[in-house]
């Protein structure tokens, strides 16, 4: 890997960039009234944008069967990229069957904003049970990734995509910021080397750790919260932003850290999540990416370490991004400190560790979590925003 940001290569080599050009713009919105219409649901869209402005890079739109069959069975495009999520516009056979091949097809938002446009190559069927099961590990429709696979329709539309303006993002368009602005960031900052992090939660003591540990063994960090579609008992990503303001304003040095948000939707897919993870970071231009206890898990589907040990199955070039592993955080009441099992001596009476579920049960019953869990200022936040809830 090279020691110099600005030669990092993204994913594939080349970092894609699907945003219209004020020509083509101009072409598609002439169009916009004749093209055939697709709604794009919360995820669609994220994926879209993804796309466009190239975390999801080398993909330049939403998978073709040979790359999708691939990516589903051997985590590989069918170049032998490692790949391991399907990226699929997934439509009802009433929505595929009059949409012809070789045509452009005008994609919408959830609120029938015109927002972008597919160049349809292929429309295909595919397994449901098979992509449930090989990426998710579980056909289960009690998992909300593999639920989206069942409640989504059975016809993939494949093909490269254009976004039809980059607008900015409503809620934190302060922390827009694309994979080309995040490498120029670290170039300009001088960092040689930067750590990624992906969270879905509001942050703790236990991630601040983490966070930390790795700061101290390279140049910079990359917060990237994820605020694209999550499951609907997580906090809302307004409230986790806040959280991540008031941490990075108090408990960060500002030189260190740049905070940004990941636009993407979450799948909840544990280990395959965390390589899919890993990989649109590195677009983004990190060189190291955390991989703490249970990444991207949900439920008990997953082993704790599952999400580690899967990057074993890959060459540490092939990937391109360094994990950094970390053991599960608590707080150590006998050393005083957070650690890991790895670094403190105490026993299971002596840590402090509370999961997300039992956080948010203390908050709806107006009990705050104690300073070993959560900084009194990131309490006082999720408290607020739980009462108004
Ligand atoms: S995730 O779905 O985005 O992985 P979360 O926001 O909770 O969920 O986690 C963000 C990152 O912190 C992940 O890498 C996760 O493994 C790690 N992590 C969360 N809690 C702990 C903990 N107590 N100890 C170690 N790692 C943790």
């Amino acid at each position: 890997m090279s020691k110099h940001p600005d030669l990092i290569a993204p994913h594939g080599g080349q970092l894609i960039n699907r945003i219209a050009t004020p020509a083509e713009r101009q072409e598609f919105l002439a169009q916009a009234d004749k093209l055939p219409r697709v709604q794009l649901d919360e995820r669609a869209t994220s994926d879209l944008v993804m796309i466009a402005i190239g975390g999801f890079s080398p993909l330049n739109g939403f998978m073709e069967q040979a790359d999708y069959e691939k990516v589903v069975d051997d985590m590989r495009l069918v170049n032998g990229t490692v790949w391991s999520i399907p990226i699929t516009l997934s439509v009802t056979e009433e929505v595929a069957e009059p949409l012809k091949e070789g045509s452009w097809v005008r994609l919408d938002d959830p609120t029938g904003n015109f927002v972008g446009v597919l160049e349809l190559t292929h429309k295909y069927k595919y397994s449901k049970a098979h992509e449930a099961v090989n990426v998710y590990g579980t056909d289960e429709t009690a998992h909300p990734g593999v639920k989206v696979v069942y409640d989504q329709g059975p016809i993939n539309l494949a093909g490269p995509v254009w976004l039809l303006e980059r607008e900015p993002h409503p809620l934190f368009p302060k922390y827009q910021i694309d994979p080309a602005q995040s490498r120029a960031m670290f170039k300009e900052k001088g960092w040689q080397t930067v750590v990624g992090f992906q969270t879905r939660n509001p942050i703790h003591r236990a991630h601040e750790y983490i966070q930390k540990c790795a700061l101290e063994v390279v140049d910079g960090l990359f917060l990237h919260p994820l605020v694209g579609a999550t499951k609907s008992d997580d906090i809302p990503a307004d409230v986790r932003m806040r959280c991540y303001e008031i941490m990075v304003d108090k408990y960060f040095p500002p030189e260190r850290v740049i905070l940004a948000i990941n636009p993407a939707a979450m799948r909840y897919a544990g280990p395959r999540e965390a390589i899919f993870h890993a990989i649109v970071r590195k677009n983004y231009g990190c060189t190291h990416f955390i991989v703490g206890r249970d990444h991207a898990g949900v439920g008990d589907y997953y082993g704790t370490y599952d999400a580690q040990i899967i990057f074993d199955e890959f060459e540490p070039e092939e990937l391109g991004i360094v994990p950094m592993k970390f053991e599960h955080a608590f707080y150590c009441t006998r050393t005083e400190q957070m650690a890991t099992t790895k670094t403190s001596p105490s026993t299971k009476e002596e840590r402090v560790h509370l999961s997300g579920t039992k956080v948010r049960e203390m908050l709806r019953s107006g009990q705050l979590p104690p300073p070993q869990f959560s900084r009194p200022e990131v309490a006082a936040e999720l408290a607020k925003a739980m009462q108004i809830q």
